[in-house]
């Protein structure tokens, strides 16, 4: 999968079951987290390629991030991997 957070692109492997933050921790990505709970917003990404391997927004996504889901962002710490 493909995403971007502040410019910085990563590269990330879906396994599924996990988080995507979680995923992209254990592969040695630089993503920034603060909460894990889906109200700071610090995890947001853009995701670039491969959005259909995340599960739909969770209702925390949907009061985050708003508008932005139809761009194509998502919170890190919310995204469940399918
Ligand atoms: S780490 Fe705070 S919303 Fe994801």
């Amino acid at each position: 999968m493909g995403l971007v957070q502040n410019q910085n692109k990563l590269e990330i492997q879906p396994i599924k079951g996990k988080l995507l933050l979680d995923a992209a921790l254990q592969q040695g990505q630089d993503l920034k987290f603060k909460c894990r709970k889906g109200t700071c917003g610090v995890c947001t990404v853009k995701i670039e390629e491969g959005a259909s391997h995340l599960h739909p927004p969770n209702d925390k996504e949907k009061k985050k991030l708003k508008m932005a889901l139809n761009q194509g962002y998502r919170l890190a710490c919310q995204s469940m991997i399918q």
